[in-house]
């Protein structure tokens, strides 16, 4: 892999730019990194209706495979109230719906990266975000 995990996480800072959250003020941004190296971003997209919110990870995802692209290797995740400086922002998990999302286009090994900034994560495993995940797996017949 070309990319470090501080690139991406780079790249997922300058996604969460673009955050459009008028209603919770959470900014999140993600970058995904497929197989073959290429990175595709996303932010969170909210909704007066609540909703229809997608979140950072999702609009990562819906981008990519939208544009073909079916193998992914890992997701970094930055999150933080709009206003946060750097070295105060959190570690943002996927929820769950994004985490099934996952489960539907990668491996129990896909790697997911929660940063407080690109020298401050923790990696995480699908399998240990989502374990025993429902899948594409379980409607073959
Ligand atoms: N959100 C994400 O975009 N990704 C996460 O990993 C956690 C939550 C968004 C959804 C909503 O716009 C805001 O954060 C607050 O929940």
């Amino acid at each position: 892999m070309a990319l470090s995990y501080d690139d991406l996480i780079h790249q997922a800072f300058a996604a969460r730019e673009r955050a459009y959250v008028p209603y919770s003020g959470f900014m999140v941004g993600a970058a995904l990194l497929t197989r073959e190296g290429k990175v595709y971003t996303g932010c969170n997209i909210e909704n007066a209706a609540f909703t229809p919110t997608n979140c950072a990870e999702r609009t990562a995802f819906f981008k990519a495979v939208y544009e073909g692209e079916r193998r992914f290797d890992a997701i970094a995740v930055v999150g933080g109230m709009s206003g946060t400086q750097a070295g105060a922002f959190p570690y943002t998990f996927p929820c769950g719906v994004c985490r099934q999302v996952m489960a539907e286009f990668c491996g129990e090994d896909f790697t997911i990266i929660v940063a407080k900034s690109p020298g401050d994560y923790k990696l995480f495993s699908l399998r240990e975000l989502l374990p025993e995940a429902f899948g594409p797996g379980d409607l073959d017949h």
